[in-house]
């Protein structure tokens, strides 16, 4: 009876029109508190962040989005009704000040009773929580699984489909409260891929979803996530992206290398592009990786087609995706460890679809055209670092 249940619940998920093509048509740009300020983040951060994100073109690259991540929350009034804590003394007046900017603003919330940093969450008061971020000015809500996995266990011990059941309740829960609101509000869920949010989240109106577990500032759990990515571009297109979590450019001790292969890779496969550094130290290597037009703009290229492995050899990766123009961008990879892993890679275009083996080639990160390529040629790429390539025929 239950299972019969579930698969009616199931399908008419399934069946439920898709209302989110027109929000986030290409991947959504922008900044969050999170990777650089987590627990800390203030008022007065935001407001730097929206200064500085347009004072160093990340704005006028696309960046618009400037998301205020957990830890914002205080406690519900006597109504109910979501207050903010001491840090964030007045959100509508911080969401008018970043619009003043000419920017947008996002905000974070969780389905279960309390966010991941343990501060007040949505359950119980989704439609009124909804109301309140519509009411502030909010353009894009974070909701992140956190301790409604515990009311998954507990409502259902030893049955893993009905805890997933009720995830995806509680995530069309918060979708269908966000559309009561009529304000356009981009819905990213983060709750780390499980039960393949890829296969089920755009049913109940997700415009993201993260695919993985939390990403770290360091090469070797970014590359981690990327790779992860693989097989997943169908269910990727416009108004719908998989989410392999937001930047590490500029964080940690990520090196020239290392961000030009998370920007690469993160174009390559249509990812959110979202910030996530401290713009108060950001220094020009970092902000040129971060608003290379050529290189945003295979990110943002309209066809919405995230990219897919071309060729995989022992520590080289080669990922192509089709462009809007018919062109296509092609990214090498060097994974190879050891400091003097400066190596010399082949190229494979017979299998991205150029059956002659050469290709007119334009190498995106300097901004120069190569000319005629051929598949013989070899690339010196240094150690964990990436060459993004548009090739036309
Ligand atoms: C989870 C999410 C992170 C961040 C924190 C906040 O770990 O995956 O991106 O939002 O919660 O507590």
């Amino acid at each position: 009876m239950r299972r019969c249940l579930l698969f009616v619940v199931a399908l008419a998920f399934a069946s439920l029109p898709v209302t989110a093509q027109k929000l986030a048509a290409t991947p959504p740009m922008g900044w969050n508190s999170w990777n650089w300020f987590a627990g800390k983040v203030t008022d007065a951060d935001i407001r730097k962040a929206a200064d500085l994100i347009v004072s160093s073109g990340m704005r006028d690259a696309g960046y618009v989005y400037v998301n205020i991540d957990d830890t914002w929350e205080g406690k519900r009034d006597a109504q109910g009704n979501i207050t903010t804590n001491e840090k964030f003394p007045d959100m509508k007046a911080l969401a008018d000040y970043v619009h003043s900017k000419g920017l947008k603003i996002g905000i974070y919330s969780s389905p279960g009773p309390q966010t991941c940093a343990r501060y007040e969450g949505s359950f119980g008061h989704e439609e009124q929580d909804a109301k309140t971020y519509a009411d502030w000015g909010f353009d894009y809500l974070k909701y992140d699984l956190c301790s409604y996995g515990k009311n998954m266990r507990d409502a259902h011990p030893d049955d893993i489909a009905a805890q997933y059941m009720m995830m995806r309740e509680a995530y069309e829960k918060m979708h269908q409260a966000l559309l009561k609101t009529g304000r356009p509000i981009v819905y990213s869920f983060c709750q780390y891929g499980l039960d393949q949010s890829w296969q089920w989240a755009p049913s109940v109106g997700a415009n993201l979803w993260r695919t993985t577990g939390d990403i770290q500032a360091n090469y070797t759990s970014m590359m981690r996530i990327a790779l992860s990515q693989a097989g997943l571009s169908k269910f990727a297109g416009p108004g719908h992206w998989n989410d392999p979590d937001m930047l590490e450019v500029g964080n940690g001790k990520m090196n020239h290398d290392e961000n030009l292969s998370h920007m690469a890779m993160w174009s390559m496969l249509a990812a959110p592009l979202i910030a996530g550094n401290n713009f108060t130290e950001m220094n020009d290597d970092v902000r040129s990786i971060l608003t290379n037009k050529e290189v945003i703009a295979v990110n943002q290229d309209k066809l919405g087609k995230q990219a897919d492995r071309v060729w995989a050899g022992e520590e080289t990766e080669i990922w192509s995706r089709p462009l809007a123009d018919g062109s296509v961008a092609y990214a090498i990879f060097n994974l190879a460890e050891g400091q003097s892993a400066m190596r010399g890679l082949r190229l494979h275009l017979k299998e991205a679809g150029f059956p002659s083996g050469t290709a007119h080639a334009r190498d995106l990160w300097a901004g120069k055209d190569l000319g005629v390529i051929k598949d013989t040629d070899v690339f010196t790429i240094p150690r964990h670092g990436a060459v993004l390539l548009k090739l036309t025929k």
